[in-house]
């Protein structure tokens, strides 16, 4: 199927495209109002929701179904329908320039828009693969989450940007952003979506990889590179082939970045590793940026080989006749030929600081479409293992640390008696990145000591004064469970 023509997109003013964001809003057209009209069939595996979709969205006369058959789903609307639902100034404006058309006697757009956050982003649908434009799906949601800093920037790069969602949305955190794509489509696609969402501060250009930014530095890299397996005979996609085995593209990017990285510059990346019989992802990533920096793997669950072929046919195929069977196949043997086990969805975080040793932490996290790691518990991470890497007691005294907010402490005992043996349990909320423990009672109460203080070292000083500890026993228990509560997340570094 060729891709529609997107030249004329920009030939759409900015205040047209601004003026079509203000009618999609005020019909609805967000998050709440598309998961309202569209969630019921979210309990379905992706590639057999469309029809129950449909069938739930032409029930409905509301503007909003009406703009989200059109917009949203391929699925052409009378045209009355169209200019009632969108106006017929918009309707006259944006015809012209191919983001609407007229098929078979009704009006729909060859696009797909996508609501990300408050964000709205025009995409290609992905069936055509060649140089269509990848969708903002879980794994750009999960990317954008990831990539909120908590403080504002003065510069950040989103490598690849596609439709520029993640690029997008950085715009509001830092002065200057510059997004570069290979693909010239992407590059429309970003300058439409940026004037869709009112983002003047963001820089687009066309070219490979680090080479339209050669010379520049910027404080947070982000990026989400083509990282599927490709076997030989599978047509070419731009957004989706990293390498035969699929993490090349990220690693040469991973070991490139250095030279563009400000003094304390950040890279966020979406990857999902292929996960071999022969080694660990882990070591494959800190080979290839060196040793000098900081290096933070948040991993979800691994996605099975079935999972990951089939879905990947489907995107493909979303037909699922002889074509999607052959793709699945031919996807699942070349995975076996490479010896390649798993994949493991990632947000593979490098982080530089001006002094101390470099240190490598994995951390376990639920499936991100559950869970999105967001920026200010990726920077509170960094902050726990780098204070657990300074090695510095003093320093690690006097840092106020606290339990993450919303965790719940579980006594259980195995009868209903007082006197029988109790289990306590420390459960932090998803979110928080750390997993529950079990925990003594003596360990509890030092944790709980050392979140109701200002430091540990005032935790220290109440055992000693108020409950007669020997200062030299506070100071050890202090600090071995500040150290275990760290490593592990029940404790973090409050302020980051
Ligand atoms: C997986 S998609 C991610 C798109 C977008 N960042 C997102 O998260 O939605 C990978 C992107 O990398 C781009 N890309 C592929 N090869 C490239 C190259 N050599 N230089 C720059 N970008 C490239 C593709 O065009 C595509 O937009």
């Amino acid at each position: 199927m060729p891709l529609p023509e997107v030249a004329g997109l920009e030939t759409i003013g900015a205040d047209i495209w601004q003026a079509f964001a203000r009618r999609l809003r005020a019909i609805g057209f967000d998050l709440e109002g598309v998961q309202r009209l569209d969630g019921a069939t979210q309990a379905l595996a992706r590639p057999l929701r469309r029809p129950m979709r449909l069938w739930q969205l032409r029930r409905s006369t509301e503007p909003l179904a009406l703009a989200m058959r059109a917009l949203m789903f391929d699925d052409g609307i009378p045209e009355a329908d169209a200019r009632a639902a969108l106006t017929g100034e918009l309707v006259d404006r944006l015809l012209p320039g191919g983001y609407l058309r007229r098929r078979e006697g009704a009006l729909v757009s060859p696009f797909l828009l996508n609501v990300v956050e408050d964000l709205l982003v025009v995409t290609d649908a992905l069936m055509p693969g060649g140089d269509a434009v990848m969708g903002a799906g879980p794994t750009t949601i999960a990317l954008c989450a990831a990539s909120i800093p908590t403080a504002r920037l003065g510069s950040a790069l989103e490598l690849g940007c596609g439709a520029g969602t993640a690029a997008i949305l950085l715009a509001r955190h830092a002065e200057r952003v510059v997004g570069t794509d290979v693909n010239p489509r992407a590059i429309t696609l970003a300058r439409v979506n940026a004037a869709l969402n009112g983002v003047t501060n963001l820089e687009l250009l066309v070219g490979d990889w680090l080479a339209p930014v050669a010379g520049r530095t910027f404080d947070l890299v982000v990026c989400q590179p083509p990282f599927v397996a490709r076997p030989a005979a599978r047509p070419a996609a731009t957004y989706m082939y990293g390498g035969h085995r699929g993490d090349e593209v990220a690693l040469t990017l991973l070991g490139e970045l250095d030279r563009h990285r400000s003094p304390r510059g950040r890279a966020v990346f979406f990857v999902e590793w292929p996960e071999l019989s022969a080694d660990s992802f882990v070591d494959r990533v800190r080979a290839a940026i060196g040793p000098t920096d900081r290096l933070l793997i948040v991993r979800a669950p691994s996605v099975s080989l079935l999972e990951h072929c089939t879905e990947y046919a489907a995107n493909e195929h979303p037909e699922l006749g002889e074509a999607f069977e052959r793709s699945a196949i031919e996807r699942r043997e070349h995975l076996e030929a490479l010896e390649i086990r798993a994949l493991r969805p990632t947000l593979t975080v490098v982080a530089r600081e001006p002094a101390g040793p470099a240190w490598t932490a994995v951390v376990d996290a639920a499936p991100f479409a559950h869970v999105r790691p967001s920026g200010v518990r990726i920077a509170k991470i960094l902050a726990a293992r780098e204070l657990l890497a300074r090695d510095d007691d003093d320093a690690l005294l006097a840092t106020t640390l606290r339990v993450p907010k919303r965790t719940v402490v579980t006594e259980e005992r195995a009868e209903p008696s007082p006197s029988a043996p109790k289990k306590l349990t420390m459960r932090p909320p998803s979110t928080a990145l750390a997993p529950s423990a079990e925990l003594n009672e003596a360990t509890l109460q030092l944790i709980s000591l050392i979140h109701g203080a200002s430091s540990p070292a005032s935790a220290i000083d109440f055992l000693v004064k108020s409950a007669g500890a020997p200062p030299k026993m506070a100071r050890q228990q202090i600090l071995a469970v500040a150290r275990m509560g760290l490593e592990s997340g029940l404790l973090q570094v409050d302020a980051t």
